[in-house]
C-alpha cells in the first residue's frame, strides 16, 4: 500500500497550518552534541533547512553520521536540498511511537512534499517493521528502496522535534532529476511580493472588459477611449485657461 490515502494529505495539511511561529528547539545546536553528525548538520546549515526545521513543531529529523552520506557533496545545492527535506518528517515519531505503528508499512510525509515538487510520491516515505523486528525506511516511490535502517534514538523534545538516527541517506529514483514546481503547496504561505505581481497581471483586463468582442478590437477600444479622454482633458486645460485669462480681464 503506497498509495497516501486523502486523509493523509489533509492531516498533512493541518500539520502544515499548526506550524508555530517560534519554536524552543534549534536542529544546529541538538546535532552539534554529536560530532558523527558533522556533516549532516551542516548540509542542513549550507542549504538553509535548518531555519525551515527550526521554524516547526510536530516534527522528526532523520539523520546520518558522517559515513552514510554517499555522494551528496557532489550534487548541486537545489539537489541536496530536496534530497535532505526528504529527511524531515512532518509528524513527531521516537522509538516508542515507532515500535507502536499499526501494520507493517506506514507513509510518512515529509518537508519535500510541501514544496510543491515533488510527484510520484517522491515526497513521503515508507516506513516498514521487518521480520527480525528490525525498522527501516525507504523512500515511497514505486519499486524504491526500503533500506535505511532505524539505529536508535538521537534527540526528543516531546512532541516538537525528535531526530533519529538511520543507517544512510534516503534518495528517492528521479529526485536529482531538473524539476520546477508543478502544482501551489496549499499550505504555505503566499509571499507579499508575489501578491504584487498579481496585481500588476490584473491591470490590463479592466480595459478589455468592457469590450464584448476579440481582443484586439478591445485594445482599438482602449486606445479610442483614452484618445477621447486625451482630447477632453486638451479641452478642458485650454477652457481652464481661458477662463482664468478671461477672470484676469
Ligand atoms: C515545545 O515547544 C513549546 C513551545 O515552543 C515549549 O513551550 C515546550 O517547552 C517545548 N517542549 C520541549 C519538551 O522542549
Ligand atoms: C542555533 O544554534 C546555532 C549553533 O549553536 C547558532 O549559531 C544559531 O544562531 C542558533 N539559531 C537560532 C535561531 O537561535
Ligand atoms: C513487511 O513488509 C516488508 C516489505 O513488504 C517485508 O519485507 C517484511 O517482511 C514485512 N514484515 C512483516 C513483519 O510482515
Amino acid at each position: 500500500m503506497s498509495t497516501p490515502s486523502t486523509t493523509l494529505i489533509l492531516l498533512s495539511a493541518l500539520i502544515l497550518l499548526s506550524t508555530a511561529a517560534t519554536t524552543a528547539h534549534n536542529i544546529t545546536r541538538i546535532l552539534e552534541e554529536y560530532p558523527d553528525f558533522g556533516e549532516f548538520n551542516s548540509l542542513l546549515t549550507q542549504t538553509k533547512l535548518a531555519e525551515e526545521i527550526n521554524r516547526r513543531v510536530t516534527i522528526t529529523v532523520l539523520a546520518v553520521a558522517n559515513g552514510g552520506l554517499g555522494d551528496i557533496n557532489g550534487k548541486a545545492k537545489d539537489v541536496q536540498r530536496r534530497i535532505l527535506s526528504n529527511h524531515v518528517v512532518l509528524d513527531y515519531y521516537d522509538q516508542i511511537k515507532l515500535d507502536n505503528l499499526k501494520g507493517n508499512t506506514t507513509v510518512l510525509t515529509t518537508l519535500f512534499q510541501s514544496t510543491g515538487m515533488a510527484d510520484h510520491q517522491m515526497g513521503f516515505l515508507n516506513v516498514v517493521h521487518n521480520k527480525d523486528k528490525s525498522i527501516s525506511f525507504g523512500s515511497a516511490v514505486r519499486g524504491a528502496a526500503i533500506d535505511a535502517t532505524y539505529l536508535n534514538s538521537v534527540a526528543k523534545m516531546p512532541y516538537n522535534i525528535s531526530v533519529l538516527r538511520i543507517s544512510h541517506l534516503i534518495v528517492a529514483p528521479g529526485i536529482d532529476r531538473p524539476m520546477a514546481p508543478t502544482h501551489a503547496p496549499a499550505p504555505e504561505r503566499i509571499t507579499p511580493n508575489n501578491n504584487d505581481d498579481d496585481d500588476i497581471d490584473i491591470v490590463p483586463p479592466p480595459l478589455e472588459a468592457d469590450g464584448p468582442v476579440g481582443a484586439p478590437t478591445a485594445d482599438k477600444k482602449g486606445n479610442g477611449a483614452a484618445g477621447k479622454l486625451l482630447q477632453q482633458y486638451v479641452f478642458g486645460v485650454a477652457l481652464a485657461s481661458f477662463l482664468l485669462a478671461a477672470s484676469v480681464i
